[in-house]
C-alpha cells in the first residue's frame, strides 16, 4: 500500500493553524497531517482536543529555528509538503520585542526552507512549500485603493517587515533553487480560538468583565475582517489548486473602522448578556495610539475568486455572532489563556490589569 502524503503544518496549535489542521484532518483522511509547533504563549493544544486522536494526525513540539529538529521531522515523517503558519503574529509585541520576530519569522522560515530544499532533492512534482502571509507587507493605505498581488511591498512595523522578509526568502528559494512554492497574503482574521491580545477577542473578554475597552488613537484605523474558517478554506484551495510561484491575496470585502467595530461588538454583547443597550459602550476608552499605526488595510481578492473560485462563505454579522457565542460558551478556554503570563502582558501593554 502506498504511504499517504505527509503534510507538515507549522504553527498548528495557534489560532489560524488550528482551524487549518482541523479542516485538513477531517476533510482529507487520505492525507497525514504533522503539526509542528513550539507551543509559545500563542500555541495551545486545547485548540485541537477534538481531533488529537485522529489516525491521520501527529503532533511534534519543536522550534522552527532549530535546524536539527526540523531536518529530523522532514526525514522521520517523510514530509511531502509544508503549510507554514508558525510565526510571532502580534504587532504590539513586535514593537516591544522586534528580535523575537526576526528569529521566528525570518530565521525560522529560512530554516524550514533549507530543510525542505535538503529533503526534496528528487525534484518530485508532489512537493510544495506554502507560506501563509499577511496583507500588512503592503503597508498602509491612505486613499480608497486596494492591495493587489502586484502592490509593492512597504512594511511599516517590525512584524510586517519580518513577514515581508520571509515572503522574499520564499520567492528567492523558488527562483534560485527551483523550490515549488505558493504564498497567500490575508487580511485580519477573527473567530474562535483567537488569543485575546488581538482586537476582537480582547474586546469580547473586556466587555464580559466590564473592563475598559482600549481603543488606540481616535479609533479611525480601518481593517478588512475575514472569518477564520473562510481563511482556512482559502488555504485549502490555494494548497490544492494554486499555481507554482504564484501569490494570492485573501480578504473579506469587509472594512470596518475600529471604533465602529467596537461599538457593534458592544451592541451584540449587550443583547447576548441581557444588558441595556448602550451599557457596554460606556466602557470605551481612547488610549495612546500604537506607534507607527497603519491607517487602512483593504484587500482586492479578485485573483483567488476568479482563478480558484474561493469566496467568503458567511456575512460579518453571522461570523461575529458565532464568534461571540463561542467565547461566551468557552469560558474555561478564556480563563486558561488569560491567567498567568497574559496578566503581565496586559499590565505592560495597557498599564493596568
Ligand atoms: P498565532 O500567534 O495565533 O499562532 C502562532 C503559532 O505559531 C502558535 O501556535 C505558536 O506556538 C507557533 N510558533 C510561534 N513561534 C514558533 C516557533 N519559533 N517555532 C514553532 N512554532 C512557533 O498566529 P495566527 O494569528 O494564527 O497567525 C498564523 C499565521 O498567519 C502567521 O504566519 C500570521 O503572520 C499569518 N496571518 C495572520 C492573520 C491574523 O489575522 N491573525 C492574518 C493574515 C496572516
Ligand atoms: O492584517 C493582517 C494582520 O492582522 C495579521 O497579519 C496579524 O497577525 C494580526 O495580528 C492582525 O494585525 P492588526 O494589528 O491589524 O490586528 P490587531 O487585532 O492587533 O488590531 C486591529 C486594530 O485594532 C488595529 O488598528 C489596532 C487596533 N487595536 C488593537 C488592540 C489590540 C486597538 O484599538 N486596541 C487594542 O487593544
Amino acid at each position: 500500500m502506498a504511504t499517504p502524503p505527509n503534510i507538515l503544518v507549522t504553527g498548528g496549535a495557534g489560532f489560524i493553524g488550528s482551524h487549518v489542521v482541523r479542516r485538513f484532518v477531517t476533510k482529507y483522511p487520505e492525507l497525514r497531517i504533522v503539526n509542528l509547533d513550539a507551543l509559545t504563549y500563542a500555541g495551545n493544544l486545547e485548540n485541537l482536543r477534538d481531533i488529537e486522536d485522529a489516525p491521520n494526525y501527529a503532533f511534534v513540539k519543536a522550534d522552527i529555528c532549530d535546524a536539527k529538529a526540523v531536518e529530523q521531522v522532514f526525514q522521520e515523517q517523510a514530509i511531502d509538503a509544508v503549510i507554514h503558519l508558525a510565526a510571532e503574529s502580534h504587532v504590539d509585541r513586535s514593537i516591544s520585542d522586534p528580535m523575537a520576530f526576526v528569529n521566528t519569522n525570518v530565521i525560522g522560515t529560512v530554516t524550514l526552507l533549507n530543510a525542505a530544499r535538503g529533503a526534496w532533492k528528487d525534484g518530485d512534482a508532489g512537493h510544495l512549500f506554502y507560506h501563509v502571509s499577511t496583507d500588512e507587507v503592503y503597508g498602509s493605505l491612505h486613499d480608497d485603493s486596494f492591495f493587489l498581488e502586484t502592490t509593492p511591498y512597504d512594511p511599516q512595523s517590525p512584524y510586517s517587515a519580518s513577514k515581508a522578509s520571509s515572503d522574499h526568502f520564499v520567492r528567492a528559494y523558488g527562483n534560485t533553487y527551483g523550490l515549488p512554492f505558493v504564498i497567500s497574503n490575508c487580511s485580519n482574521n477573527y473567530g474562535s480560538h483567537q488569543f485575546p491580545e488581538k482586537l476582537i477577542p480582547l474586546m469580547i473578554h473586556n466587555i464580559q468583565q466590564r473592563k475598559p475597552l482600549p481603543v488606540y488613537g481616535k479609533g479611525e484605523n480601518v481593517r478588512d475582517w475575514l472569518w477564520v474558517e473562510d481563511h482556512a478554506a482559502a488555504i485549502d484551495v490555494v494548497f490544492h489548486k494554486g499555481r507554482n510561484g504564484e501569490t494570492y491575496n485573501v480578504g473579506g470585502h469587509n472594512e470596518w473602522r475600529n471604533i465602529d467595530l467596537v461599538q457593534l461588538l458592544c451592541k451584540v454583547m449587550d443583547r447576548k448578556l441581557g444588558r441595556s443597550e448602550g451599557e457596554s459602550a460606556k466602557l470605551i476608552t481612547y488610549v495612546t495610539d500604537r506607534a507607527g499605526h497603519d491607517l487602512r488595510y483593504a484587500i482586492d481578492a479578485g485573483k483567488i475568486e476568479r482563478e480558484l473560485g474561493w469566496r467568503p462563505s458567511i456575512t460579518f454579522e453571522e461570523g461575529l455572532d458565532r464568534t461571540v457565542d463561542w467565547y461566551l460558551q468557552n469560558a474555561e478556554w478564556l480563563e486558561h489563556v488569560t491567567s498567568g503570563a497574559y496578566r503581565d502582558y496586559y499590565q505592560a501593554q495597557y498599564g493596568q490589569r
